[in-house]
């Protein structure tokens, strides 16, 4: 995996079930999906057990409407000891629209742990050299 790139992590269907009381598509499901969708790309790269440390400034740019298509693209931005910080950005697709609009975006810490459930390094190190452009300690 080219942990340089955006990746492309999870696409789905914004749903009837997914609105808030005023039939919109509601802010923390979104927020969620990033979430899950840092947490699988976190746990691979540490090779193990991850947390969410700190969501950072999410910002919501463009309303989600029920039957867009929603994808959850991942970036990693830094490695440190026991932390990586990722950027997530969400776009949709609206029905009859081929192109992908910027929706919200938003910046995860994850801190990898041990079998105590307490921060453990990353070793980063495993990391190709053509990687380095991976800020940090890479
Ligand atoms: C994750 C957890 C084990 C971290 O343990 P800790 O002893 O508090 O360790 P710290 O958070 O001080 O340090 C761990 C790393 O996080 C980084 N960090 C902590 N707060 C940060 C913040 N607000 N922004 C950026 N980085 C942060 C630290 O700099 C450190 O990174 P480094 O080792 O790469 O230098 C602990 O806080 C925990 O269990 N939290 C709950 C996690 C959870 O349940 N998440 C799900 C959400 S409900």
């Amino acid at each position: 995996m080219d942990w340089t790139q955006r990746i492309l992590v999870t696409r789905t269907l914004a749903m009837p079930a997914d609105t808030n009381p005023r039939g919109d598509i509601f802010g923390g499901w979104i927020v969620s999906l990033m979430d899950i969708s840092v947490a699988a790309m976190s746990s691979r790269f540490a090779r193990g057990l991850t947390a969410t440390r700190a969501i950072r400034q999410v910002l919501f740019d463009r309303p989600i409407f029920v039957g867009d298509e929603i994808s959850v693209y991942v970036k990693l931005e830094n490695v440190g000891h026991t932390s990586m910080t990722f950027e997530v950005d969400v776009t949709v697709q609206r029905s009859g629209l081929e192109e992908e609009l910027p929706a919200v975006r938003g910046t995860f810490i994850m801190v990898a742990l041990d079998k105590n459930r307490r921060p453990r390094r990353v070793n980063c190190c495993e990391l190709p050299h053509h990687q380095g452009e991976t800020k940090g300690r890479c």
